[in-house]
């Protein structure tokens, strides 16, 4: 018997979401390769505007060069190649003349490893990013605070802005690097197992911060915990390789995915009979 799982946001989602407006990110038939090796196949998936998608599959079926293929990481990789759109409010990020860089900024992404610059403080940390696009900031203080609050890492921290940022805890640090991608000012964020190295309390806390985050932006979150996935996301998507390129095999609101999925290998997935 299937036990059911209870999904937290699904039901917020389907009363006040528009599902096919043009905001957000889109992906159209998205292709990887790395040399000659076809990573990932066909995929196809929208992330609409303030919602939260939880991308689900076992190790090596293309998440992780999915989410760099959305904020222009992919080609950064040597013999990279990829074909197909991505449309972010409707625009192209790979049409000619797009600055990649300038998506980068305006999507951002956080790694699976806490990867805060240790020896600088936790204030220079949060303002790296801005300082290293040369972006002009007014306030850098007002600019400090805003981030470390909508990471939720403020209280902890206002009174040792100036102790290193190694000197925090894994889960205070991958809250810091969520600090340094926002002071960016992102419309969107990709996060990649972000919680994969962190204590339950510290998953917790990452957690509250994505569901408030989604408030105001889109966010994409590759995970291997189904708790995870239920509990923070709006929509999740399957991937499966199956010996040849990762492909979606199925995208649908959270609730669904884990209690009525359309492909019986999306079912053996979220019980955890493979992968
Ligand atoms: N930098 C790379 N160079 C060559 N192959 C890679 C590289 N990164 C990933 N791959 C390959 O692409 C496929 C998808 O990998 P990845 O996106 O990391 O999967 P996931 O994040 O789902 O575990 C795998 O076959 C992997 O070996
Ligand atoms: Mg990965």
């Amino acid at each position: 018997m299937n036990e059911t799982i209870a999904t937290d946001r699904t039901k917020r989602n389907a009363d006040n979401l528009e599902l096919s407006g043009k905001g957000g990110l889109e992906a159209r038939d998205l292709h990887a390769w790395f040399g000659t090796h076809h990573a990932l196949a066909d995929v196809s998936l929208h992330f609409p505007e303030r919602t939260v998608t939880g991308l689900i599959g076992p190790s090596g079926c293309g998440k992780s060069t999915f989410l760099r293929l959305l904020n222009r990481m992919h080609e950064f990789i040597p013999k990279s190649a990829m074909a197909g759109e991505v449309l972010f409010n409707g625009d192209d990020i790979y049409a000619p003349g797009v600055n990649p860089t300038e998506i980068r900024k305006r999507i951002g992404m956080v790694f699976q490893k806490p990867n805060p610059f240790p020896a600088m403080t936790i204030g220079e940390n949060v303002l790296a990013g801005v300082k290293l696009a040369k972006i002009k900031v007014e306030n850098k203080d007002d600019l400090m605070e805003e981030s470390l609050t909508r990471a939720g890492l403020w209280k902890e921290v206002r009174d040792r802005l100036n102790a290193a940022g190694g000197s925090l805890s894994g889960g205070q640090q991958q809250r810091l690097c969520i600090a340094r991608a926002l002071a960016m000012k992102p419309e969107a964020l990709l996060l990649d197992e972000p919680c994969s190295a962190l204590d339950p309390i510290s998953t917790l806390r990452v957690e509250e911060t994505i569901v408030q985050l989604s408030e105001t932006m889109t966010i994409v979150i590759v995970t291997h915990n189904m708790q995870q996935a239920a509990r923070v996301s709006d929509y999740c998507a399957f991937f499966l390789s199956n010996g040849g390129p990762g492909r979606l095999v199925e995208a649908d609101l959270t609730n669904n995915i884990f209690n009525n999925p359309r492909d019986s290998r999306t079912a053996d997935y979220v019980q955890g009979r493979f992968g």
